[in-house]
């Protein structure tokens, strides 16, 4: 896709922007809404009518009937979920369309449906649950929902398990290996119950006895900036600061998770860290225009990156930008709504309702 700004938009100073999307934003009145992802700028986020995990924009999304126009500052499969859980009368703009998700990109549906064809040949389809993480193509969303599967995310992922469990014998788990394991063991399970699909390699690498034995099957998928997080980071902060608290997002490798005091989605960690008392010293491992929102916000407390060897940013979170903001919401007229073919989002829309219902 082939996206540029006019350069009227490219070279605006701030200020003059912000004046833009200012009355922009009072002349669409409550016609729209502007959704931001807790890791969008901090500039976009004042501009937002809601802040929040992609579950919590989902369900904003998905009640938001009294509005015509909703903008998603986040990435694509955001905005796509909008879009299925929206009714047709509704559109849905990215500010920035070329934001996606790699991680969404490391589970293409060919891929997939070759994976659950072995699956039928060796007879397990039938006890296999598939599990999709919110950060997902449309496409895989659908292939969810028509084999009698749901949506996670990150805050309802333990509930999934269960929904899952309630049903079938195992979970097929797309497309982050690293939730998926750490649910897994929140769940009860043992290493060894899970098991790795490596769609680079036939049949995934597995055997038949491998894939019989298991509990959960993992999709190799993963975040490329929470897994830069490592154990010897939460080592070395509790050496600096043994009293710090030390908060991580479900995407982090488990090494980093179990160590954590505490593990959770981008709105639990907002929570965490605000319910930590004044003078408290909190360690985050999760995308760093979170971090430097809370600590921007709670100037009582010392909030800092897990890791000061790395930086956790989010290229295609960050991505969008005021003059994003303000070109869209000046000209959305002439731009092309994010749309989710009409045979993809019927089964997309029931594996999303199921996650809305299971929580
Ligand atoms: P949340 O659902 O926790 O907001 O996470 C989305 C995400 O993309 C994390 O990398
Ligand atoms: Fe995708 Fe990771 Fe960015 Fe979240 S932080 S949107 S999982 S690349």
């Amino acid at each position: 896709m082939y996206y540029a700004l006019p350069k009227e938009y490219r070279e605006a100073e701030t200020d003059e922007l912000r004046e833009r999307i200012r009355i922009a934003k009072e002349k669409l009145g409550n016609k729209a809404i502007i959704l931001t992802h807790h890791y969008q700028r901090m500039e976009v986020v004042e501009f937002g009518d809601a802040v929040g995990d992609s579950y919590g924009l989902s369900k904003i999304a998905a009640s938001s009937d009294h509005v015509e126009y909703i903008f998603f500052c986040g990435v694509h499969f955001m905005a796509e979920s909008a879009d299925i859980l929206s009714s047709d009368n509704q559109l849905v703009f990215m500010p920035n369309p070329l934001a996606g998700c790699p991680m969404a990109d490391m589970a293409e549906i060919s891929d997939v449906l070759e994976a659950w064809e072995y699956l039928e040949k060796i007879g397990g389809d039938k006890k296999i649950m598939p599990v999709s993480y919110m950060n997902s193509a449309a496409e895989l969303k659908a292939f969810t929902g028509e084999h009698g599967g749901l949506i996670c995310t990150s805050s309802n992922a333990d509930a999934a398990y269960k929904w899952g469990f309630a049903r079938r014998e195992k979970l097929f788990f797309f497309p982050d290996r690293h939730l998926g394991y750490n649910t897994g063991i929140k769940y009860g399970f043992k290493p060894a119950d899970m098991v790795l699909w490596d769609f680079s390699r036939e049949n995934g690498g597995l055997t038949v006895e491998q894939v019989e034995q298991a509990k959960v099957i993992l999709w190799k998928g993963h975040c490329h900036v929470h897994t830069n997080f490592k154990a010897e980071h939460i080592k070395e902060t509790r050496e600096k600061y043994p009293e710090a608290k030390i908060v991580v997002h479900p995407e982090c490798p488990a090494e980093v998770v179990e160590n954590a005091d505490a593990t959770g989605s981008t709105s639990f960690i907002v929570k965490y860290v605000d319910q930590q008392p004044s003078g408290s010293t909190i360690a985050v491992g999760t995308e760093i225009n979170l971090i430097h929102r809370l600590a921007h916000q709670y100037p009582d407390k010392k909030i800092f990156v897990l890791s000061g060897r790395i930086c956790p940013v989010c290229a295609n979170m960050y991505r969008t930008t005021l003059n994003d903001l303000a070109y869209c919401l000046e000209n959305f007229k002439d731009i092309k709504p994010i749309r989710v073919d009409e045979d993809i989002k019927q089964n997309a829309r029931l594996a999303l309702e199921r996650m809305l219902e299971v929580h």
